[in-house]
């Protein structure tokens, strides 16, 4: 993230910024470079906990991601500064805490520029009603099927994110195909 400029910036969060959020900003990324849209949208990834700060994501999710073709190596950990909200346009909370704790670090009194919403709130297969959670599951303490599940949800999401975006500007994208 280069600082403030005139494009659309988004911020992905979750607590440790080693699994979810990594792994939904790399998602990004790459749907982003296939839909030709890399120059338009800036991205990055941070924890509301500062545990892994410096680290690069979880080996596991290193490896669930390049099992699909997302490099996700070289991102490096960090918490969520008060400056981020007014850099970003929106920042996603992986889950409802980070959704919370987002909330409580926000200025107060309309100084932010970023909107705060939960990252599944893009999710085209999040439907309503109690069946469904609204959070990305923490995979850190699960198995390697976790950050596969992981994976499918924040890429799906990922890809409903930029046609939103995409729409929003009003720029063409086909980050509709599969
Ligand atoms: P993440 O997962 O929030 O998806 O990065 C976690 C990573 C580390 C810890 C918790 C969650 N931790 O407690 O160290």
């Amino acid at each position: 993230m280069t600082g403030s400029d005139a494009r659309f910036a988004v911020l992905f969060v979750c607590l440790g910024n080693i699994c979810r959020s990594p792994l939904a900003e790399g998602a990004f990324r790459e749907r982003l470079r296939k839909a030709g849209l890399v120059d338009s949208v800036v991205h990055d990834s941070a924890g509301t906990g500062a545990w892994h700060v410096g680290e690069p994501p979880d080996r596991r999710a290193i490896a669930t991601a390049r099992a699909r073709g997302v490099d996700i190596s070289d991102l490096r950990a960090r918490q969520v500064r008060r400056a981020d909200f007014s850099e970003f346009d929106l920042i996603l909370a992986m889950d409802r805490t980070n959704l919370s704790d987002l909330r409580t670090l926000a200025p107060r009194g309309g100084a932010s520029r970023a909107r705060v919403e939960l990252f599944r709130s893009f999710d085209p297969e999040l439907s309503g009603g109690t069946a469904n959670s609204s959070d990305v599951p923490d995979p850190y303490t699960g198995e390697r099927e976790d950050f596969e599940l992981v994976f499918d949800m924040v890429d799906r999401t990922a890809k409903a994110l930029i046609a939103d975006i995409a729409g929003r500007r009003g720029g063409a994208s086909d980050a509709a195909s599969p």
